[in-house]
């Protein structure tokens, strides 16, 4: 039985765990706060700062896992790096979580590797964003190197924006360094996910492009599989290949593309299940946490099947602690439908609670529809 160290228990951990914990591990989820969602259906569960360097370490050398899997960005990834040299198994790799942790090394390694991206710059003062901003063209897309969610991000439209677009940033980012990264607005057609699979002993696997909708900078919905020019979805799996092999490791990658009428642009990547992956809980035989629990377990994953499926997501509207769910017999009486309540203690407005999900014809509407019957009190 192989233990697992996850860093941390969202929504996304939740299913993880319950995809590891079907092939016999034993899982200690760790977040920063009690009652989080893959703490309800782990082994263990231990409450720190992965931020903070000693409460970090202390874990590790407490459970010594056999594998440490990160599922967000906030950790303190240096000491990943140092007990990966000490023996330890960090999935996909200490480089991975560490590159991803802040948006500027990981735009910087897929720049380096030649890989299409936005046009971008960094500002680390109002003074420089608007340099930057020029060079690029308006409108710019503003957020902080670290955030997460959308979190401090906004689009400026002429230079008589940049100034609350700095301090939105500041506002949203996490840490002290008080960093943003400019983008070329992309007017793509849509934007997909492209679920990346690095196996121990096989060849790098895809699943069916994700289409996906963002408000705010956050995931509303998405659907599986985004209809593609075939041309276009191998370059992007090419890409993806690219990315993924230099960071290395074995494990699910969520690769975010941007898709215009003339190219393929990389956005963004995680080193782990995505939230717009959600879907495929209800629209593949594996979904992606069961194939990320298979990747790292270094078992075998001989078909991903698709079949057309949708998720959308279920906000709190305001503040409150142990919310209650309305609407949830009204969404699941139609057939077809499911959904995922993540059992979070406390609600705020627009914090993700739950997720409907559809499979059959018309998936989208109907996940859409079942999604607007839930509400948070
Ligand atoms: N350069 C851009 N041009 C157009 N839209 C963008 C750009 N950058 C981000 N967006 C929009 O904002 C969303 C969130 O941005 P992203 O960089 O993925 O941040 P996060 O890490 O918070 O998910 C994207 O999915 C996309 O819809
Ligand atoms: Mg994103």
């Amino acid at each position: 039985m192989k233990k697992i160290l996850l860093l941390g228990s969202g929504e996304l951990g939740k299913e993880f765990v319950i995809s590891a914990k079907r092939l016999g591990c034993h899982v200690i989820a760790c977040d920063s706060y009690e009652g989080a969602p893959a703490m309800q259906v782990a082994d263990e569960c231990s409450i720190f700062n992965m931020l903070d360097e000693e409460a970090l370490r202390g874990a590790i050398a407490k459970y010594r896992p056999d594998l440490i899997v990160p599922e967000v960005e906030a950790i303190r990834t240096e000491v990943l790096i140092d007990v990966e040299k000490e023996g330890y198994v960090v999935i996909p790799s200490a480089r991975a979580a560490n590159l991803t942790m802040n948006r500027d090394r990981i735009r910087d390694v897929a720049a380096g590797l030649g890989v299409r991206t936005a046009r971008f710059h960094y500002a680390e003062s109002v003074e420089e964003l608007a340099i930057h901003a020029k060079t690029i063209g308006f409108p710019v897309v503003i957020k902080p190197v670290m955030s997460s969610s959308g979190k401090g991000q906004s689009v400026a439209k002429s230079e008589s924006d940049l100034q609350a677009s700095w301090v939105h940033a500041c506002i949203g980012m996490r840490g002290d360094r008080k960093k943003v990264i400019v983008e070329e607005f992309i007017n793509f057609e849509f934007e997909i996910t492209l679920l990346t699979i690095r196996q121990k002993n096989g060849v790098t696997l895809f699943c069916e492009p994700i289409g996906h909708v963002q408000e705010r900078g956050d995931y509303q919905y998405s659907w599986q599989p985004q209809p593609m020019n075939p041309e276009v979805l191998r370059a992007a799996q090419g890409m993806a290949e690219k990315v993924t092999a230099d960071l290395g490791g074995c494990g699910l990658f969520g690769v975010e593309f941007f898709v215009t009428k003339e190219e393929v642009i990389f956005s963004e990547l995680s080193p782990r299940p995505h939230d717009t992956g959600m879907v495929t809980l209800i629209s593949q035989n594996l979904s992606e946490f069961d194939l990320h629990a298979r990747a790292i377990l270094g078992l075998p994953i001989p078909s991903i099947e698709c079949t057309e499926g949708a998720s959308a997501v279920v906000l709190g509207a305001r503040e409150g602690v142990n919310p209650t769910y309305t609407g949830v017999e009204e969404a699941l009486s139609e057939r077809g439908i499911d959904v995922r309540i993540f059992g979070k203690p406390t609600t705020r407005p627009y914090r993700r609670m739950a997720v409907t999900l559809a499979s059959g014809p018309n998936a989208l509407a109907r996940a859409r529809t079942a999604a607007a019957k839930i509400s948070v009190q």
